[in-house]
């Protein structure tokens, strides 16, 4: 078994998805690329799957949907923010900061409503030397409790997306979130944050990219999605996948939020080829000759 049969054997257990894909081995097809996944192995139930995908519309959910709803967002009140200006520190005094100054920021951070209901603040973790970067939207009611992100349901999915491109949460990864604080709506059920907390909370994940200074960025959901690539509210997933984006120079690739997959899982085959796009830009970048 070649090490991409593996890899895709790994993420195919991990995701429960059938057999659909197989990274071809590299064939010397001029300006091609590198090796790349190709549905060259898939039976009929899953040939009627494609299909569905092929044709699905970008995805309309509910409201409210608590994280990572990818096709709508819940309407937020726009009541003024409890904000306290002395612990929200400037983005120039947050751009100075190192590892240790920007964590306890964070800890002391009262700058938005999301400071009142949250157990605690979540300001990422893993590797800080580390050339991947994932990025959520915001802690959910797991992650409020326990103080660490993805460790809920869809961390499990995630940890299993890892595992595929042959990346380990806290050896080779660093998982940080748009927000820092869980935003949950009346009933208490995980909710987005609304674009203002997000904009009062991404300067902490700015200075956390610039400490970092990821080879490859993956956005996860449509909220790190627009956050990061500083988009129009209205602008879609499906808009940002399937191409490389860049956050300041880094290669970022847009995917489906693990919560969403978790709803959604005939996405998974989508978010296959994102993470496929993503290990491709990281080989290219640390060996420019790979191809
Ligand atoms: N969803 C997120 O976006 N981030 C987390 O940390 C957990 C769930």
């Amino acid at each position: 078994m070649t090490p991409e049969h593996g890899r895709r054997a790994v993420f195919l257990q991990e995701l429960g998805v059938g057999a659909i894909w197989v990274r071809r081995a590299a064939e010397p097809v001029a300006d091609s690329g590198p090796a790349v996944e190709a549905a060259s192995v898939i039976d009929v139930a899953d040939l009627a799957a494609l299909a569905s995908v092929a044709a699905r519309p970008e995805p309309v959910l509910p409201l409210p949907v608590g994280a990572s709803a990818e096709g709508a967002h819940a309407a937020w009140d726009e009541a003024p923010l409890a904000t306290d200006p002395a612990t929200l520190p400037s983005e120039s005094e947050i751009a100075l900061m190192d590892w240790p100054q920007l964590q306890a920021a964070v800890t002391a951070c009262r700058g938005c409503d999301l400071c009142r209901t949250r157990n605690q603040t979540v300001f990422g973790s893993g590797d800080r030397r580390a050339k991947w970067l994932f990025v959520g939207e915001g802690p959910g009611r797991t992650e409020d409790q326990q103080g660490a992100p993805f460790v809920g349901p869809a961390g499990k999915l995630l940890d299993g997306m890892l595992a595929a491109i042959g990346l380990q949460r806290d050896a080779n990864v660093y998982l940080a979130n748009v927000v820092k604080c869980r935003s949950a709506d009346a009933n208490g059920a995980d909710r987005a944050p609304s674009p203002q907390q997000s904009a009062l909370c991404k300067h902490y994940l700015e200075r956390q990219i610039a400490l970092l200074q990821p080879t490859v960025i993956v956005a996860l959901g449509k909220t790190a999605a627009l956050a990061l690539l500083e988009c129009a509210p209205d602008t879609s997933l499906a808009s940002l996948r399937g191409q490389l984006q860049y956050v300041n120079q880094t290669p970022t690739v847009v995917t489906y939020h693990p919560a969403y997959l978790l709803r959604n899982p005939i996405a998974k085959r989508e978010a296959w080829d994102d993470l496929c796009m993503a290990l491709r830009t990281y080989d290219q970048s640390t060996d420019p000759a790979a191809e």
